[in-house]
């Protein structure tokens, strides 16, 4: 483990600077943040508006759950006082773990020096990639009590990438100026919040809760929604699995539907040797992704399960539409047989309801939330953010579990009810 220990080195060293942080701001135990983030209605993808440079700006950036780093793109101007371009070599570029020196023909400017290091940005919608400056600026972020904001906390030497080609012409949102990566990766947001506040003072935790108007959680749980509920009691677990790209990986054993098996090849499942297989989560997959042969298997078993009700032409990408009209619609959406997906034992189920695996596709036509991913995929599943909205999803990064609440429908709330008044 020689990697890990100079990363820990590193870290330390890295943290030099940041001793001298005013009393308001020392870390202890309760720090915690809140990011609001909403759903652009276009893309269905969401999006954060993030504090940066200095002065400050709200900058919209796209959340991607597995991304590695923060990036943005320098094209436009780039006014900051506080922008630096670490040489290369230096211990912010081994912190990012990049070993590149860069270097840059044209006119001196944010994302274009000689001598410094260089990152790859990836646009997680088109895969399309680029090289980058590794750049440090300033980004600042709301704290929170768990319910309420508090004051704006700066990290002064944050990590990012400084994106100056494309890769924001196509799959994304038109205003949002680059992308945030929450993956298990040195640079991404979270793991840079944790080592600014020494690990010790604050949990390498975040947890989503995907709605319109939605927020994501950094640190530790209690975490209140309106009306005063702590949406984190009770959760329930299963092992987090980090892929070597830093990406979130559970074991889905078996999927059940109306509390009956499903019959999968249970070989598809499970991860193979090549990395293949597996149940990942992504927020940039609007609606989960099955591998063929386990979508052909739940798409016949629901419709079986729902035989008398008649389907209606399939409004694309789904496969599997009925009349909207032909659901009584109960607290936890459309009345439908739910989906379980078993998951490392058989006694933890995260469970699907149909406000979370119905969707409203045209008007009074409602499908199966769910989409072929074809054959040879990468992930066989690939849980999408329709089927976490409204559910609280919690990485904990230290214990290496995945903490999950199922609906929140339960609790008579939803992730559109954080109470951002403002309590100085
Ligand atoms: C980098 O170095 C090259 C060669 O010396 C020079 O032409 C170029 O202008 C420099 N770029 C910047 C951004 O200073
Ligand atoms: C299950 O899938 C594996 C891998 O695709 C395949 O080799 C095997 O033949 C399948 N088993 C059955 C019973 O279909
Ligand atoms: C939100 O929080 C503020 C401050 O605690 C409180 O006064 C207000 O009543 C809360 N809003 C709602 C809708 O409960």
């Amino acid at each position: 483990m020689a990697s890990s220990s100079l990363y820990v080195i590193l870290i330390f060293l890295s943290f030099s600077p940041f001793i001298l942080i005013s009393e308001s701001q020392k870390p202890s135990k309760s720090n915690r943040f809140v990011l609001p983030v909403h759903q652009d209605k276009k893309t269905n993808l969401y999006v954060a508006d993030i504090y940066k440079r200095t002065p400050p700006l709200q900058v919209p950036f796209v959340v991607d759950l597995n991304g590695r780093v923060l990036w943005v793109t320098c094209n436009q101007n780039y006014l900051s006082s506080t922008y630096r371009a670490p040489r290369c070599h230096s211990t912010q570029c081994a912190r990012a773990r990049t070993q590149y020196c860069h270097t840059c023909s044209s006119k001196a400017r944010p994302g274009c020096h000689n001598n410094t290091c260089a990152l790859k940005s990836v646009n997680p919608v088109t895969r399309l990639t680029a090289i980058s400056e590794l750049a440090q600026d300033v980004l600042s972020i709301q704290s929170t009590q768990g319910s309420n904001t508090g004051p704006l906390i700066r990290i002064p030497q944050f990590l990012f990438a400084c994106e100056s080609s494309s890769l924001l012409q196509r799959g994304l949102p038109g205003n949002v100026q680059g992308v945030a990566g929450l993956g298990n990766s040195p640079i991404s947001l979270p793991i840079q919040l944790a080592s600014h506040f020494g690990f010790a003072g604050f949990a390498p935790t975040f947890a989503l809760c995907l709605a319109p108007k939605g927020v994501v959680f950094f640190g530790d749980s209690p975490y209140h929604m309106l009306p005063d509920v702590d949406i984190s009691r009770p959760l329930r677990y299963t092992p987090l699995i980090i892929s070597p790209q830093g990406e979130y990986y559970i074991e889905v054993r078996s999927i059940k539907i109306n509390n009956k098996d499903v019959p999968i090849n249970k070989t598809v499942l499970s991860i193979n040797k090549r990395g293949f297989g597996g149940t990942k989560l992504s927020t940039i997959n609007p609606y989960t992704v099955l591998e063929h042969s386990i979508f052909k298997a739940v798409t016949h078993f629901f419709t079986n399960e729902l035989s008398g009700i008649p389907q209606v032409k399939p409004v694309k990408p789904f496969g599997v539409c009925f009349g909207s009209k032909s659901f009584k619609s109960t607290r936890f959406g459309p009345g439908v047989p739910n989906i379980d997906l078993v998951l490392h034992n058989q006694h933890v189920t995260w469970r699907i309801f149909g406000a979370n695996s119905m969707v409203q596709a045209a008007p009074g036509v409602s499908c199966l939330a769910f989409v072929d991913g074809g054959v040879n995929t990468r992930a066989s599943i690939v849980i999408g953010a329709y089927q976490m909205e409204n559910n609280l999803v919690q990485f904990d990064l230290a214990r290496s579990r995945l903490g999950f609440s199922s609906s929140l429908l339960h609790f008579k709330t939803s992730c559109n009810n954080f109470n951002f008044t403002a309590i100085p």
